[in-house]
């Protein structure tokens, strides 16, 4: 699959695939939609920045044909001298549960470490957002605990699970760069505790 996805910069005709992973509740899905917000936000910010900034980014993941969803990446100071990056994902509701989540997830990893000189790259997502748990742990991530009533979402407030791959997890987890773990379908899915 490695040699099918590849990541890339936002281009115009992308805004539109943006805009609605972002703006319509349904594409956005369960986990992904918090509400209506302006919607040219993110033509302006490509107009301005092309999505690409030193505190942050987005890229296309694409197919071999077309967009199937997006990556981004923001700075999360750790200190006054370092910070790492905290990373999310959408894909286009008729591409997901076909593996390219995860694989994107990993070329974003690979693409920062880099890239940049930052040691660790982490990812929190809902607690009950089984897909993006089971995508991140197969993308190498290893899950460090839950983070309690940390999204609003809904008219609730949610449980959290945080992620993470730093670089000294390279040589161990993703050596050969395929295929990290096993697939887990039919299991049991992501514990629920810390
Ligand atoms: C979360 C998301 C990025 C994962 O990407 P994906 O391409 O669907 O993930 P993958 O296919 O690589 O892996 C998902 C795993 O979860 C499983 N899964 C369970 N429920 C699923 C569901 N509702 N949708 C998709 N996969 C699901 C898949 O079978 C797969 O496991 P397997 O390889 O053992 O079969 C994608 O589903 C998505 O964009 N969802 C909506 C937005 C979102 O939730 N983003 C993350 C916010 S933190």
């Amino acid at each position: 699959m490695s040699d099918q996805l590849r990541l890339r910069p936002v281009a115009e005709e992308d805004l539109a695939v943006i805009e609605r992973l972002t703006g319509d509740p349904e594409a956005a899905g369960e986990h992904g939609w918090h509400g209506w917000f302006d919607p040219r936000t993110y033509r302006r910010r490509w107009e301005e920045t092309g999505l690409l900034t030193d505190d942050g980014g987005m890229l296309m993941v694409v197919g071999p044909a077309e967009p199937l969803g997006f990556v981004q990446w923001r700075r999360q100071r750790t200190n006054r001298v370092s910070h790492c990056w905290n990373i999310g994902i959408r894909m286009l509701p008729k591409v997901r549960g076909l593996g390219y989540g995860t694989e994107a997830q990993r070329l974003l990893v690979d693409y920062l470490f880099a890239h940049t000189q930052v040691n660790r790259v982490e990812a929190v997502t809902e607690i009950t957002n089984t897909a993006e748990q089971w995508a991140l742990s197969k993308a190498g991530f290893t899950r460090e605990g839950v983070l309690r009533g940390y999204e609003f979402r809904g008219g609730a407030w949610h449980d959290a699970v945080i992620y993470s791959v730093v670089r000294e997890d390279l040589g161990k987890e993703r050596g050969d760069m395929t295929v990290l773990r096993p697939s887990r379908r039919g299991q049991d899915g992501p514990r629920r505790d810390g």
